[in-house]
């Protein structure tokens, strides 16, 4: 049932233009998907939102946007040459490759126990190879040269960036602690087992926060941005009892993090992460204090003590987000398929039907009333089929309004408009039309 529901979301997905698998006219590479143009809108309203709540109406907050290439030495500083891996096991007879933990929990099929030796979920032959650690980070070279001395990595995360670039910051906009960097972009990782639709990618947009501190302040303001990813969420137009705070324990948590509370959700596939808190102490900037030889203290003025800042970072996933927006909003009454989008993020704010589309007089002022509309908002048009179809596509995609100009229209100055929810309709005057969508975006 709830595996049918990512199946009813993938195949939604598609067909209405949110997303498509990557190079699919050549078959596809996996781990890959694009975002179509109902997709980019979703994804860029998600983004604008969460920069607006977490930088722009903030006043410690500082937006920045790195380059995804780094010096290696980054990424060896960083601890992730040595430490961003993840355990991996080969199947000798089938050459199927699997995640460790993901092989032991069953994720690629019943765990099957041959003679004391797992079997491969594939071929069901005993042949596995021992785990074996694998760096996630994608390699590739700068300049001509495919030597060692040209090796750089695509980054697997943004935080890095924020690390690199503290001292800039901290030397041109003078920032007192707390404060933090926020920076939204594309990371890479060369998992082992994509899946679970945009779950699980190759390649996707992390939203990041490092909030430098006060070690002594560090508890206190940990719970603090926990409430602060609850709002978030909460924004998201997620059901806070499909959220769930996990502690994670000793032993699991990254190399760099005292304290890690991930953020899960209940995804059509399980309770899965969808971003998460980490106190990431002074680890990163220490060190690359020390592999950059540079400094990268903080001189308090109040205390006149030198130091180097502790950080805590909230980090979510973009795609995840989208993903959990998509599940949320899914819904299915009857023969009616609707995306219940918070008006805020839906794709398009409105859509614009003339009730004909083989009368200009109808055409003319339809296409004047989408015109002026789509100064402000992001509006749909269409002419095609009934407006019963027009209607159900609108629908499948989360157009909060659908706006129809019929004869009435042209002689009383007003248009039906019909919401997404209630399918209610209710005539309004032309002119009012752009307070009546500014108020669901205010709502
Ligand atoms: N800077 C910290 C960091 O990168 P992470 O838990 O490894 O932490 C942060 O990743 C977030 O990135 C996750 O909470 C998740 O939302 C998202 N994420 C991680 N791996 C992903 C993948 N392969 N595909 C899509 N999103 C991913």
């Amino acid at each position: 049932m709830a595996e049918d529901l990512l199946s009813k979301i993938v195949s939604l997905a598609k067909r209405r233009g949110f997303v498509f698998p990557g190079s699919e006219i050549y078959g596809g590479l996996s781990g890959t998907w694009d975002f179509g143009p109902v997709g980019t809108e979703l994804k860029n309203n998600i983004k604008n939102a969460w920069w607006k709540m977490f930088v722009q109406e903030r006043n410690d907050m500082y937006g920045l946007d790195s380059a995804i290439l780094m010096n290696a030495k980054v990424w060896k500083a960083s601890g992730h040459v040595e430490g961003f891996v993840d355990p991996m096991v080969d199947c000798r007879s089938c050459k199927s490759r699997f995640r460790a933990d993901h092989l032991k929990e069953g994720k690629y099929g019943e765990v099957k126990i041959i003679e004391g030796k797992q079997a491969c979920p594939i071929c069901g032959k005993t042949e596995l190879t021992g785990a074996r650690k694998f760096n996630m980070m994608f390699k590739t070279f700068i300049g001509p040269m495919e030597e060692t001395a040209s090796e750089i990595y695509l980054r697997p995360e943004n935080a890095q960036g924020m690390f690199v670039d503290f001292k800039s910051v901290l030397d041109t906009m003078h920032p007192k602690l707390p404060f933090g960097i926020a920076q939204a972009g594309r990371a890479f990782r060369n998992e082992i087992t994509p899946g679970d639709f945009i779950f699980r990618v190759r390649e996707f947009d992390l939203m990041e926060l490092e909030y430098f501190i006060n070690p002594k302040d560090w508890n206190k303001l940990f719970e603090a941005w926990v409430l602060e990813i609850a709002k978030w969420l909460n924004f998201l137009g997620l059901d806070s009892k499909k959220i769930y705070y996990r502690e994670i324990p000793d032993g699991e948590r990254a190399h760099y993090s005292k304290r890690t509370v991930d953020v899960e959700y209940q995804f059509p596939f399980g309770k899965k992460e969808l971003c998460a808190i980490a106190y990431r102490t002074d680890y990163d900037l220490k060190q690359h204090q020390e592999y950059s030889g540079k400094d990268l203290t903080y001189f308090d003025e109040k205390t006149g003590n030198r130091f180097i800042p502790h950080v805590l970072e909230p980090t979510f996933g973009l795609d995840r987000a989208l993903l959990a927006v998509l599940t949320e909003a899914y819904t299915e009454k009857g023969e009616r398929v609707y995306l219940r989008i918070p008006a805020k993020l839906a794709p398009y704010k409105a859509a614009v039907f003339p009730l004909l589309a083989n009368k200009p007089g109808l055409v003319k002022l339809a296409r004047k009333i989408y015109d002026d509309l789509r100064k402000d908002f992001m509006i749909a048009w269409d002419d095609r089929g009934n407006i019963g179809k027009r209607y159900y596509a609108q629908d499948e995609i989360g157009t909060p309004y659908c706006i129809t100009i019929d004869f009435d229209s042209l002689k009383k100055k007003d248009v039906t408009i019909r919401d997404r929810d209630t399918m209610k309709q209710k005539r309004v005057k032309i002119k009012e039309l752009k307070t009546t969508i500014d108020n669901i975006l205010f709502e």
